[in-house]
């Protein structure tokens, strides 16, 4: 089956395969052709170009784009969207003056979460989870990473990435998953954080593994839930059954968990609102890609992520949406990229850049979307008729969306 989209206004983030990502000032770079045709033959971008070299071939489906841009879909490199029940309660108690900080340490947070999930089975999480998948599809999103870390338990770990696992299955999305094991100390280990940890390394990642759940290894370094020593011990457990870390590191405290996730060779070191020059340094000459996540800023009134200093610094940098129940419950990427304009400065060609070939370098999905290039998925979204590509973080909050193909089809 072969489909051809003709007279595209603009067509957006063409480029080489050999490209990975996109770094300091490249970012400011988003290469387009203007009045351009892309060709796809079942789910694949084969051909694309200006329409004056319109390649004459028999097709099954013809889109006319005119007025309208093509982009490759957002690359959402950091989710929990697997989640039971919300927490619309703490949201209420953080607007009548308790801290986020506050909540956890009264048994609500993550652990609030937990205790929903645990008691959600497997089948009812996937219900749950799948009208979020489908929402953010058709916001534009074609490749997802998802976590778990809302399990806590052995079993309830395993549940969260065998919905994730199905999700990949039965979606046109494509799906990395990261185990989360150590998200926060469980109440039943409570004074026992070694219990916890050997929980983790000895039981619930052999079995991750064994099932194959799992593409990448997450932890929390965070002050009140896992130190540096306890992530490096996990980072190593996880390298014995070769999962890559992507860590969660300096959301509210700066003390060491950038450069501890570059000597283990994270792929992605992900939040980062608070950042000191050591950080910067760690993170030069590294292959890890820093990621901000500014809806969990905005929600949670926390600092927005230096992305000017990272930038400027020559480094890359991803944006993803983190949706999950506690900090983020919103998986638009199309409010993370106009956030990052507005509060973080970040250029529509960087924010742009960095929700499309970061996204996807920040989940090993490089080869395979984030880019228009002959060879990669046909993940697509087909903008209504706008005047240019700013006005998509320009005019935030408003949909902008005429229609997505994911895997080489419309979306419907
Ligand atoms: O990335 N920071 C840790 N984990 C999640 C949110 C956890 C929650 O509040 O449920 C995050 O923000
Ligand atoms: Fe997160």
């Amino acid at each position: 089956m072969t489909t051809l989209i003709i007279n595209i206004k603009e067509l957006l983030q063409i480029r080489d395969i050999s490209i990975d990502k996109v770094s300091g000032n490249d970012m400011k770079l988003l290469p387009t052709i203007k009045n351009a045709f892309v060709l796809i033959e079942d789910d694949v971008i084969i051909d694309f170009g200006e329409m004056q070299d319109l390649p004459k071939t028999q097709t099954d489906k013809q889109i006319d784009a005119t007025g309208k841009m093509v982009l490759p879909s957002w690359c959402d490199s950091h989710t929990h969207i697997v989640y039971a029940g919300n927490r619309e309660q703490e949201f209420v108690d953080r607007i009548n003056g308790l801290s986020y900080e506050e909540i956890a340490n009264r048994g609500g947070g993550i652990l609030n979460s937990a205790k929903t999930l645990q008691e959600t089975s497997e089948n009812d999480l996937y219900n749950q989870s799948i009208p979020r998948v489908k929402e953010v599809m058709k916001l534009g999103t074609g490749a997802i990473e998802i976590k778990s870390g809302y399990g806590l338990t052995t079993e309830a770990e395993l549940k969260m990435l065998r919905v994730a696992k199905r999700i990949e299955k039965e979606f046109p999305i494509l799906v990395k998953t990261t185990f989360l094991g150590a998200h926060a100390l469980p109440l039943a280990y409570k004074n026992r954080k070694d219990d916890y940890l050997d929980l983790v390394i000895n039981d619930m990642l052999p079995k991750v593994a064994q099932e194959q759940l799992a593409d990448y290894i997450d932890v929390f370094c965070e002050k009140g839930y896992f130190s540096l020593e306890d992530t490096e011990h996990i980072l190593k457990a996880g390298k014995t059954y070769n999962l890559i870390p992507k860590i969660h590191v300096n959301q509210f405290n700066a003390f060491g968990g950038v450069a501890l996730g570059v000597k283990h060779k994270a792929l992605s070191v992900d939040h980062l609102e608070e950042l000191n020059q050591e950080d910067i340094t760690a993170l030069q000459d590294s292959n890890t890609i820093p990621v901000a996540l500014p809806s969990c800023s905005y929600f949670l009134s926390i600092p927005y992520t230096p992305a000017r200093q990272l930038i400027d610094a020559g480094l890359p940098l991803a944006l993803a949406t983190d949706y999950n129940p506690g900090s983020t419950p919103s998986g638009n990427m199309n409010f993370v990229v106009s956030t990052a304009c507005i509060k973080m400065k970040m250029t529509p060609e960087e924010a742009i850049n960095a929700a499309t070939i970061n996204g996807a370098y920040a989940m090993g999905l490089s080869n395979e979307c984030g880019s228009i290039t002959k060879g990669k998925k046909a993940n697509l979204i087909i903008t209504k008729e706008i005047t240019s590509y700013g006005f998509l973080p320009y005019a935030f909050g408003n949909n902008h969306i005429d229609s997505i193909i994911l895997s080489g089809k419309v979306l419907t």
